[in-house]
């Protein structure tokens, strides 16, 4: 029996966690559900937005399924997601980008994956006031992490048949930060020798992403450039209902989440689209070792879009998150062509 442990989250989470978990089960999988809370409700309760039994849970089990979770701008509590993927030593996100049948957009060639870095950089919550009026917001980048990130990167290359790893870096300004991070994907790069691998400094990649989106393959960089970078990406295949994710820890233990955020301006309303979260467990079954289960979950998602009548309103559609759940579980079974290398690990 597969166990998962499940963050259902708020805003759209419990929405599209649960037409998740009813997509999941169609399958046929033998799973069984440890549900779990976090982010502003446990936060009076327990004094943190994560509180430690979610993290042993997960830290036990070692598969996670989670909704996302909101995070106040400016003042209040850390982000839950970022003290989870933290505190499991989650560091690497992986981000496949693809462009899906159905879904009209400019690019309909992208198969791009950002391996984004995601225990330091930017995100070490480390700011405080130097005097009124300048704030210092601390960036950390270790070589160990890069070393890992840019290993986990070509490896991630080799194991799904992709052809080129391209960093993406800010090194002509951050000359020792981004310098150390380059050095370290130079030195991984060379026991790769059938492994293409370029640089591209993070606005250029910008452009790039938005002209010729084709020339990427796998795309490895820091926390904050791999934010906004795969919010870019998903972007170019139809927006945030569509893109899945994976935290992948050592030990094998991970983390399946959607790209997109807690989605106040539609949540409670049955309009989310449940895709991003959907595509996201097929990952979680895959690196489960399920991977008829994670194909047919894909193919029924393909299915689903190229037919075209079933879509929700970030789709240019009218359904609800239940209709495109129940369409999704309809089509299972069918076989168009599959996702592919949607694998997380
Ligand atoms: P967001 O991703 O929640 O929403 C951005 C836009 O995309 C909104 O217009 C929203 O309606 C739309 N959207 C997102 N997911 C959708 C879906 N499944 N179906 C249809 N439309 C969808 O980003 P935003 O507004 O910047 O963040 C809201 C909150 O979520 C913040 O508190 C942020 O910190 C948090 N967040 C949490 C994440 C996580 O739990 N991993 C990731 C990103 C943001």
């Amino acid at each position: 029996m597969l166990r998962v442990v499940v963050i259902p989250g708020d805003g759209i989470g419990p929405e599209v966690t649960d037409a998740t978990l009813k997509v999941v089960e169609a399958t046929g999988v033998n799973v069984q559900w440890d549900l779990y809370e976090a982010g502003a409700d446990v936060l009076t309760k327990y004094g943190t937005p994560v509180p430690d039994e979610v993290l042993a849970a997960v830290a036990s089990v070692g598969i996670a399924l989670k909704g996302p979770i909101t995070t106040p701008v400016g003042t209040g509590f850390a982000s839950a997601n970022v003290m989870l993927r933290k505190r499991l030593n989650l560091y690497a996100n992986v981000r496949p980008i693809r462009s899906l049948p159905g879904v009209s957009t400019k690019f309909p060639n992208v198969d791009l994956v950002v391996v984004r870095e995601n225990s330091e950089d930017l995100y070490s919550g480390l700011e405080h006031i130097v005097v009124p009026g300048v704030v210092e917001s601390l960036k950390i980048i270790t070589e160990t992490a890069c070393m890992r990130i840019g290993r986990y990167a070509f490896q991630y290359a080799q194991r799904n048949g992709r052809r080129k790893v391209t960093s993406v870096h800010k090194a002509n300004i951050m000359k020792l930060a981004d310098g150390l991070f380059l050095e370290c994907l130079r030195r991984v790069a060379r026991d790769f020798p059938d492994i293409e691998y370029n640089e591209m400094i993070v606005d250029n990649t910008c452009m790039q992403l938005v002209m010729r989106p084709e020339q990427f393959d796998v795309m490895v960089m820091e926390n904050l450039y791999g934010d906004i970078l795969s919010d870019l990406g998903a972007g170019l295949i139809g927006g945030l209902g569509l893109t899945a994710s994976a935290n992948i820890g050592e030990g094998g233990i991970a983390m399946f989440e959607a790209v997109h955020g807690s989605a106040p301006d539609i949540a409670g309303r049955n309009l989310a689209n449940p895709i991003a979260l959907i595509l996201s467990a097929a990952m979680m079954l895959r690196h489960a070792g399920e991977i008829d289960a994670g194909k047919s979950i894909e193919d029924a998602v393909l299915s689903v879009l190229a037919e075209g009548s079933c879509m929700t309103r970030d789709l240019g559609g009218s359904a609800s998150t239940t209709e495109m759940r129940d369409a999704v579980i309809a089509a299972m079974g069918r076989q168009p062509q599959g996702l592919g290398q949607a694998s997380a690990s």
